[in-house]
């Protein structure tokens, strides 16, 4: 479904240069959860960053379907087939949690399996713990972790095949985490979507189909049963409160097209959508990636 090829990329700081990434082959198939695990620093952030089409690797290339990114074209493959789920959440802070996930839904086109988009949003907020006070409540006033939990729920709410999460259970309790990690293994599982998750977490590792390793710029597999990774019943079961899998979405066939995801290298955009964000948000280096223009499809921003 996704193939890196080749892939190499090199940040360039004034005279110096930093090739984070050398040589990467890979593939990401459709019904798969893959967990990415590195040290700080390693290149995760910008992994992702090239996988979900918010930069162009300075060598190699990122093809969806057997096409490259470049030639489907960044902005649409990012609005209809991949969401992301930054390491900063990126929410937009003027706006509530239900309307950053509406908001992302409108302007990637998400059509809700039934009742609408506001009835959507407020089923998947609260499948990941949210209840209507939390929901209507300006995303300034929530919790980090509360916070987190809508940006997961944003990047729900645009059908998309491909789903990258960074670090998405970073602020959230054991209980909570454990039962967005079985939201990414159904989405996988049960919806058929490619769900590659960055963390520094064993236990989220442990759930996944398969655990890759970024380092030194080279990313290697190790098998699930020597890594006590994906084999189903290893991890905690995990599911809090009211977080439990739901599936929230739509079949990809029903999927209007498109999604939203992200925008902006990283930090910057929504998760989903793309337009949905203001500003540009310090990568986890504290550097700043570049904000690719939004491409809202329709309107939705006000
Ligand atoms: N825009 C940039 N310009 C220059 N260097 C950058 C830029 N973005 C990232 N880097 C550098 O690239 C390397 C990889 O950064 P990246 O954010 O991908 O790491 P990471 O594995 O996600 O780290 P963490 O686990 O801390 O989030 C780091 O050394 C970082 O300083
Ligand atoms: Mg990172």
């Amino acid at each position: 479904m996704l193939r890196l090829a080749d892939v190499s990329h090199t940040y360039s700081d004034g005279r110096r240069r930093t090739t984070v990434l050398k040589g990467i082959d890979q593939d990401f198939e459709r019904g798969t959860f893959y967990t990415v695990l590195g040290p700080s620093g390693s290149g995760k952030t910008t992994l992702l960053a090239l996988a979900s089409g918010l930069e162009n690797p300075t060598r190699g290339t990122v093809s969806f379907e057997g096409r490259d990114l470049t030639e489907l074209g960044l902005g649409r493959y990012r609005n209809r087939h991949a969401a992301t789920i930054f390491q900063q959440y990126n929410l937009l802070t003027y706006m509530t949690a239900l309307q950053n996930v509406t908001t992302a839904m409108e302007i990637t086109g998400a059509t809700p399996p039934s009742g609408g988009r506001r009835a959507h949003a407020l089923r998947l907020l609260d499948s990941l713990g949210l209840d209507r006070a939390e929901a209507t409540r300006n995303v300034r006033r929530l919790s980090g972790g509360q916070q987190q939990r809508v940006a997961i729920a944003r990047a729900l709410a645009c059908e998309v095949d491909l789903l990258f999460a960074d670090e998405p259970t970073g602020n959230l309790d054991e209980d909570t985490a454990g039962g967005i990690v079985e939201i990414f293994r159904e989405l996988a599982h049960e919806q058929g979507k490619c769900v590659v998750v960055v963390t520094h977490s064993a236990h989220l590792a442990a759930r996944s189909d398969r655990v890759l390793t970024l380092r030194r710029g080279r990313l290697t597999e190790r098998r699930a049963d020597t890594a006590g990774t994906g084999a189903p019943g290893t991890g905690r079961p995990v599911r809090s409160r009211k977080t439990q899998p739901t599936s929230p979405r739509t079949p990809p066939e029903t999927r209007p097209t498109s999604p939203p995801t992200s925008s902006g290298t990283q930090p910057t955009s929504p998760p989903t959508s793309s337009g949905t964000q203001p500003t540009s948000q310090p990568t986890s280096s504290g550097t700043q990636r570049p904000t690719p223009p939004p491409t809202p499809r329709s309107s939705g921003r006000g």
